[in-house]
């Protein structure tokens, strides 16, 4: 029988964490034959509603669950670690600044990073989640100077998710014969979700939508960009079962690879490729394979696209300069 997979989840007793916590232990996170020990963090005032999604998560009988810890110290958390994913932040209250909202989560996401660098086994592979999640991954990341850079990821799949849903209505296609779709930039309104290197039941995704630019920029982009608010609008709280869904795809797709002929978006620290500043963690497409992943090369962009991606990245460097100047990273 295989050793289990530590598996640290933050926030643990959150919306997201209850969506989330039942399909890692049922083996949707790494696969129907891995075993996993949960490591559930949370602040003070959480650790009993975590002790009481531990009782349930018993009450499941199963069969991959070998072990519960539930605590508040980030060290014991984080101690042999093989995937930690990043869900509890601080939310944006009425009245904060991005400053505020940015130090207010650099108070938490350091101390993690660190916990991690420190305590993590050598094959860690983090999703950070809450946000804002780019910059919460990018101070995680320069808190962690003895993990590898490209072990801290943040989390641009329920975007795709999302892109990937409205193109395949769109089209009149099921989900499945949409491919190559990309999320560029930041987890925010800014993102670019594109569609000019999809494939959608084997054509060009562009003309798969009619060459409709102006469904383009008036409906789809703005329809994927703003689908957070529109659900908390709808279902009158905030879609915690899809983002829970994202997580596992994510962490998924990275530990068991892409399939021939598609991609992924995820959130990664910038090798300069597509003129992107080097470090800030930004959403690209990506092959994963073997646990590693490559952000696909050569894609020709558009004046179009290239202001889109342009425009999502500008918001990332000020972030990361605001966070550099509150010496957070
Ligand atoms: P929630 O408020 O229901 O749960 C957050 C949990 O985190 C709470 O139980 C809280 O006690 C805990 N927490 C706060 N600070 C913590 C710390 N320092 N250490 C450990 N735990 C801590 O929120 P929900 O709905 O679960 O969302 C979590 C985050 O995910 C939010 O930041 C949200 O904006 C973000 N999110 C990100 C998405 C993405 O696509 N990247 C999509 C949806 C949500």
């Amino acid at each position: 029988t295989r050793t289990p997979v530590n598996v640290t989840v933050t926030g643990a007793a959150g919306q997201i964490g209850y969506a989330l916590l039942f399909r890692i232990a049922s083996g949707h996170l790494l696969g129907a034959d891995v075993p996993v020990n949960l490591r559930l963090l949370e602040i003070p005032q959480g650790l009993k509603a975590a002790e009481g999604v531990a009782m349930e998560l018993d009450d499941c009988a199963f069969p991959l669950l070998r072990d519960i810890t539930i605590t508040d110290q980030a060290a014991t958390a984080f101690d042999g670690a093989n995937v930690a994913l990043l869900v509890g932040a601080r939310p944006r209250t009425a009245g904060m600044e991005r400053g505020d909202l940015l130090a207010a989560n650099g108070g938490i996401f350091g101390p993690q990073g660190k916990a991690i660098n420190d305590n993590a086994a050598d094959d860690i592979k983090v999703l950070v989640v809450g946000n804002p999640a780019n910059t919460n991954a990018l101070i995680a990341q320069r808190n962690a100077p003895d993990v590898p850079a490209e072990r801290f990821t943040a989390m641009t799949r329920l975007d795709h998710n999302r892109a990937v849903a409205q193109l395949a209505k769109k089209a009149g296609v099921t989900v499945d014969e949409v491919k190559k779709v990309t999320i560029w930039g930041n987890h925010s309104a800014t993102q670019y979700p594109d569609v000019f290197h999809a494939e959608i039941g084997g054509k060009n995704g562009f003309e798969a939508v009619g060459s409709d630019q102006a469904w383009l920029e008036d409906f789809f982009i703005p329809k994927v960009a703003k689908r957070g608010a529109e659900i908390i609008e709808v279902r009158g709280a905030s879609s915690a079962a899809s983002a829970a869904n994202a997580a596992i795809d994510h962490v998924h797709t990275w530990v068991n690879g892409t399939a021939e002929g598609n991609w992924t978006s995820m959130g990664i620290v910038s090798d300069g490729s597509y003129g992107v500043p080097e470090g800030i963690i930004s959403s690209f497409p990506v092959t994963t394979k073997d646990g590693k992943f490559e952000i696909v090369q050569g894609l020709e962009i558009s004046d179009f696209s290239r202001a889109k991606i342009d425009a999502s990245v500008a918001e990332l460097v000020g972030e990361r300069d605001e966070v550099a100047k509150l010496g957070l990273i």
